[in-house]
């Protein structure tokens, strides 16, 4: 059994990630900020501990891997999920400073937080980075600065894979929409998200437990030939 550290895994789809390997049997830590829901996770799995972090924060993020480096942990898999899709709109007229906080967490963060983790990975562990259909085969006009962040975590991605050669595999995921609070806010509230999703190709969205599984099995050694890529899952959603 391995042992795993989730970013967002408070809510949504990283939520659902967490408490797979769990019920699998791995160790997970998960980082989030909501106290409460930080709770909720572990009193699902004995196996879940709950690290508070604001990871926009450089210092917060360092507090949390020197305290997983003294306590002699080693890591079977990151999964980078946490992000933003700040500001929507008309891109012509979005200020630079509206990528800003969408670059420090989705990106930034992200990028920081493999540099950390590299000392701390096994040989033959897995990173996934939670990009998306957007910045990657869609590109819907208000979302710029969201797109734009994942584009280059893919690329970003692929260049660790790069480097790591295989010591460490590297891979995204892109998935289409799925039924999570974020991306409720993002279509203006649960209702209007269900509405715009009777429209989705298969009908609906997928439950962040459908989409979960594809996650754990880039995680695990069954996934061992997947390297540098960037897979879209969406149930269809990107054909229409
Ligand atoms: N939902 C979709 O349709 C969809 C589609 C494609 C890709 N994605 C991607 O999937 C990932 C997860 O999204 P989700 O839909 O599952 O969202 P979600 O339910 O809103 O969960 C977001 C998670 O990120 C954490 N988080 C946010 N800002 C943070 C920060 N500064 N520091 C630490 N943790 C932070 C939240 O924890 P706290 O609130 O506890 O801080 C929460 O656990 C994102 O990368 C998103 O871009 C989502």
């Amino acid at each position: 059994m391995g042992t795993f550290l989730i970013t967002g895994a408070t809510s949504g789809i990283g939520r659902a990630v967490t408490l797979r390997l769990a019920e699998e049997g791995h160790d997970v830590y998960g980082i989030g900020r909501d106290e409460g829901r930080g709770a909720d996770i572990e009193a699902a799995s004995p196996r879940i501990t709950f690290i508070k972090c604001d990871l926009s924060k450089d210092e917060e993020l360092e507090a949390v891997m020197d305290r997983l480096k003294a306590m002699d942990v080693t890591l079977d898999g990151l999964f980078n999920n946490a992000a933003t899709f700040g500001r929507p709109g008309t891109p012509e007229r979005l200020p630079s400073s509206a990528f800003d906080d969408v670059f420090e967490l989705n990106l930034l963060a992200a990028n920081r937080l493999i540099q950390l983790a590299v000392p701390l990975l096994t040989n033959g562990a897995s990173v996934v980075n939670n990009a998306a259909i957007v910045g990657h085969v869609k590109f819907p006009p208000m979302l710029g600065p969201y797109a734009a962040s994942k584009a280059a975590l893919i690329a970003l991605t692929k260049t660790f894979a790069h480097r790591m050669k295989g010591k460490v595999r590297f891979n995204a995921v892109c998935f289409g929409p799925v039924d999570t609070p974020l991306s409720h806010k993002l279509y203006g509230g649960e209702a209007k998200f269900h509405e715009a999703m009777s429209h989705h190709f298969r009908g609906n969205a997928a439950k962040p437990e459908e989409v979960a599984p594809v996650v754990t099995f880039l995680l695990s050694d069954l996934s061992s030939y997947v390297n540098g890529q960037a897979i879209t899952i969406d149930g269809g959603y990107s054909l229409s």
